[in-house]
């Protein structure tokens, strides 16, 4: 940006001219502004006020009153004194070819000087250093020695310590400040008291020194991220102060101190933690994640993911944070299991490795977060029923030799399975077992059929889990069970007329009704020798019949 100074013609504010003429321009990218500030004294300025001391970021700039009659600027003499020495007096042509502007207005004197000129000089007072420049005016006529005395003293220096920044000016710099009243701001705006004390300022006077402590991370200033290694950030404040002092009833000196105060690089760790283990998933929170960072890529076991393969969700904090909320199954492929022998344990365990970007130069850093869970796991078998029995099916992982499989107290061998009638087939992948209807083991309850396996602990065998399965019976199903019991499902639906209920039906006894129905079926289960079985006596066998 260009600016230009209008009033009786347009000036060019070059970085010069500025410090020259009490001109501050500053360009803050990360703001997103550009500030122009110009001193009541600039050079394209009219203005009636007291004594006026500006430490501005760029120059230092003392004005005073003079007096109505005091000589014309060509016969005035500047001195100069550095550490109490007085230099030799110079012309104010001359002083402003050194770089200093020494301006007489009607009512005023005004010096203007950038930092760091040869005759300032740096000195500290009460401990803080400051920048300071004591020009003498001089001019005589005749036996009569006009004298004009202008002092700029401006401490620069900020402090960090404990989550303050602090400024510190020594008193001794404007004696006559004793009854000094301080109002303090940021970005050239300043607040009331009671505004800075609610947001945490602290102005204190002690040993003879002002401080002004300001919460590094206060409203106005801003932060920036950095990557060194790690995450850092640092804070820079724009402050304004600005310090008074009555006399009687009107001001008689104004300071006012611009200063750029910047935090050191401070350490901002990001953090991870694992939220809930609910529905067997991990659940990994990364906050703290500055405004200027961006979550660039998650690399989870070593593999890329993104939020169209794990859920990722970003949570904005009411606190200019924000966080990711990343969420993988304990199933998902990608979680490693390694199981523990000692206490029969699986162990779960996810590596993240957060790619982090801060905007926009684009540094990354990597956060990196481990998130481990212990499952006390034995196999479970997935059961499914099919037409004439229910068929279990046991995926084989390495451990599983710790557990053993039994129906009840039988354990599940080949040769049982044989003598039972199941079909089993076992390869390295997985165990297959077919139990149809019927066979040894199944719980009847009405119209179904209940079959259940356990596991067992090798060692101990303690019942570590079960899988039970229930399906319904097919219709036209007998059962003769070896405790003597018939049971029958039969389907009435065509032998019965319309509106006739399976409930009404019996066997040969007609004391014997059925124990469950429905709409079409009716299941009796009776002792077979009982409830009018007919009972037929062959040579090498019985037949119990009924109807
Ligand atoms: C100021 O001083 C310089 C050097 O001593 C001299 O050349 C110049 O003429 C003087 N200017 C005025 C206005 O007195
Ligand atoms: C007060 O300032 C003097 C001069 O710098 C210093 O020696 C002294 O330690 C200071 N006292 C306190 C309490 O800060
Ligand atoms: C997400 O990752 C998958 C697998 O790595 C990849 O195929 C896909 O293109 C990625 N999607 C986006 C939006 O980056
Ligand atoms: C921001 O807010 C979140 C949520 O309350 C909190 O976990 C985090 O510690 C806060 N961060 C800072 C830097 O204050
Ligand atoms: C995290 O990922 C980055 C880049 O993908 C890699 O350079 C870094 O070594 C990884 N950190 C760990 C601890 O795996
Ligand atoms: C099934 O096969 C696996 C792996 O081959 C073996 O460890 C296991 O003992 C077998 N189980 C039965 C019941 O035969």
């Amino acid at each position: 940006p260009h600016f230009e100074a209008v009033r009786t013609g347009a000036y060019t504010i070059t970085e010069q001219y500025a410090a020259e003429c009490g001109y501050s321009l500053m360009v803050l990218p990360l703001l997103g502004h550009v500030e122009l500030r110009a001193s009541y004294f600039s050079c394209h300025t009219d203005n009636k006020s007291p004594r006026e001391v500006i430490c501005e970021v760029n120059y230092m700039e003392v004005s005073v009153q003079r007096e109505a009659y005091s000589p014309v600027p060509s016969q005035w003499q500047v001195m100069f004194q550095r550490d109490g020495d007085l230099l030799s007096p110079m012309n104010l042509s001359e002083a402003r070819k050194q770089g200093y502007v020494i301006k007489l207005t009607d009512r005023r004197v005004v010096l203007r000087t950038a930092y760091g000129q040869p005759e300032s000089f740096s000195v500290k007072v009460n401990g803080v250093p400051v920048e300071l420049v004591h020009a003498t005016l001089l001019s005589r006529q005749g036996w009569l020695v006009f004298m004009v005395d202008l002092v700029a003293a401006c401490s620069m220096e900020g402090l960090y310590d404990s989550g303050y920044i602090t400024w510190e000016t020594p008193q001794a710099l404007y004696p006559r400040l004793d009854s000094a009243q301080i109002s303090v701001g940021l970005n050239g705006e300043l607040m009331m008291q009671s505004v800075a004390e609610k947001r945490g300022y602290i102005v204190d006077n002690r040993n003879t020194t002002v401080h002004i402590s300001i919460p590094y991370n206060a409203d106005g200033g801003y932060r920036k991220s950095l990557v060194s290694g790690e995450l850092y950030e640092y804070y820079i404040l724009h402050l304004y102060v600005e310090q008074t002092s009555q006399k009687k009833d009107h001001i008689d000196t104004r300071l006012r101190f611009h200063g750029t105060l910047v935090t050191p690089l401070l350490l901002h760790p990001v953090f991870t933690e694992n939220t809930v283990l609910e529905d067997r998933t991990f659940t990994v929170y990364l906050g703290d994640v500055p405004e200027d960072v961006k979550l660039a890529a998650v690399h989870v076991n070593g593999h890329l993911t993104n939020a169209s393969v794990h859920t990722i969700v970003k949570v904005v904090q009411p606190n200019n944070t924000h966080g990711y909320t990343l969420k993988v199954p304990f199933d998902d492929p990608v979680v490693t299991q390694q199981f523990c022998k000692e206490n029969a344990t699986l162990l779960y365990r996810l590596d993240i490795n957060y790619t982090l970007t801060v905007e926009p130069e684009s540094n990354s850093i990597y956060h990196v977060a481990s998130v481990m869970t212990l499952m006390d796991i034995p196999p479970a078998f997935y059961g499914q029923c099919y037409e004439s029995g229910i068929s279990f099916k046991l995926d084989h992982r390495p451990f599983d030799y710790l557990w053993e499989i039994s129906f009840g107290t039988d354990l599940l061998t080949s040769e049982l399975a044989a003598q039972h009638g199941y079909i089993l087939s076992n390869d390295s992948q997985s165990l297959l077992l077919n139990v149809p209807l019927f066979t040894h083991g199944y719980q009847y309850n009405g119209f179904f059929a209940t079959f259940e396996i356990l596991m067992r602990d090798r060692e101990t065998s303690a019942v570590q889990s079960s899988t039970v399965k229930t399906c319904p019976f097919p219709a036209t199903e007998l059962i003769c069970s070896t405790d003597g019991t018939m049971t029958v499902v039969v389907d009435l639906s065509l032998a019965l007329p319309s509106g006739g209920s399976p409930g009404r039906t019996s066997l040969l006894d007609n004391k014997c009704g059925p124990k469950e129905t429905d709409d079409t079926r009716a299941l009796f289960s009776f002792p077979i020798n009982n409830c009018g079985s007919i009972i037929k006596l062959a040579e090498a066998y019985v037949t119990y019949e009924n109807e």
